[in-house]
């Protein structure tokens, strides 16, 4: 597996291979986990080279002490990449990536200051240009993301339609554990008793898929039971929400076209840890 500590170094090793060599690429920011590798184990069938980008990225932390709290196991992360099959890992600094002077930015537009963008205000400027200057880079014939992000999942999508970029996006399922849990680099921060609470995410998320499975068809509604489940939790809701998954707008029963499924969503911070999760209602 071959290291590339910088863009002179990526652009060495990108060139080897011709427009007929798939090239797969999973960004990530590190701390790898379970999830991380199903991404991996994804991508390994279908490339003839998998690359893997580990680099946290200062531009899409809204908070200093959320990004310097990141999780770091560099070294647990390259190990288990290598043991994925990995054929390169792309290690930028943050001087690589954003050279002195740097000052453009993606604008994700509406959908990228809702929910997720509102609980973290510039998060998904600093997501999509992040990603852009990866595929730039590193030129991927197909990109792998989780669904876990949703709402990155869709503005990643909708950038490459919308700029064009010659790349295919694959969304992979999001891996829990077995009580529910979405796996999540920030899980490690939290307590023993912390990691409990924070199943309320994924019972809220339930509760409104049993519920549009037993006929609900209000999103207003779905919204109220998913709050109901924080009242007596000490995770603090940030939202929780019924979005159309297509247009990743605010579902509304009577305005959702034909073939528009919908998924609920919810941001919470719990012991200082912000944590995300959804799941799919379907079509209403
Ligand atoms: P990171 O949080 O490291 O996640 C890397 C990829 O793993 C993302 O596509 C994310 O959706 C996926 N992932 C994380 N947890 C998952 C789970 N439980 N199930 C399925 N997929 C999961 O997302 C980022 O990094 C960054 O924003 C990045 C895209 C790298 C840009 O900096």
């Amino acid at each position: 597996m071959e290291l590339l500590n910088n863009h002179a170094e990526l652009r060495t090793w990108r060139q080897q291979f011709s427009s007929d060599h798939k090239v797969g690429l999973v960004p990530t920011m590190g701390a790898l986990h379970k999830a991380h590798a199903t991404l991996f184990l994804t991508a390994r069938p279908a490339c003839d080279q998998l690359l893997a980008s580990v680099f946290i990225n200062p531009l899409q932390f809204e908070r200093t002490d959320d990004l310097k709290a990141y999780p770091r196991t560099l070294e647990e992360d390259l190990e288990m990449l290598e043991n994925l099959g990995v054929d390169a890992v792309y290690l930028p600094t943050p001087e690589d990536m954003y050279p002195a002077g740097f000052a453009t930015s993606i604008d994700p537009g509406e959908s990228g200051v809702q929910f997720e963008g509102a609980a973290r205000p510039g998060h998904f400027a600093g997501v999509l240009t992040v990603v852009l200057k990866l595929f730039q880079r590193c030129r991927p014939t197909t990109a792998y993301f989780g669904q876990k992000d949703a709402q990155q999942l869709f503005l990643v999508q909708r950038m490459v339609r919308d700029l064009d970029l010659p790349l295919t996006v694959q969304a992979c399922p999001t891996l829990r554990e077995d009580d529910g849990l979405a796996f999540s680099s920030r899980n490690a921060r939290l307590s023993a008793a912390g990691r409990q609470q924070a199943l309320v995410l994924h019972r809220a998320l339930t509760i409104a898929q049993d519920a549009f499975q037993a006929g609900e068809r209000d999103p207003r509604h779905l919204e109220a039971k998913m709050r109901e489940c924080f009242t007596d939790s000490p995770a603090k809701l940030a939202y929780a929400d019924v979005v159309d998954e297509i247009t990743f707008k605010s579902a509304n029963a009577s305005e959702t076209p034909a073939g528009h499924a919908w998924r609920a969503l919810i941001g919470a911070r719990l012991e200082g840890v912000h944590l995300l999760d959804n799941l799919p209602l379907g079509n209403p």
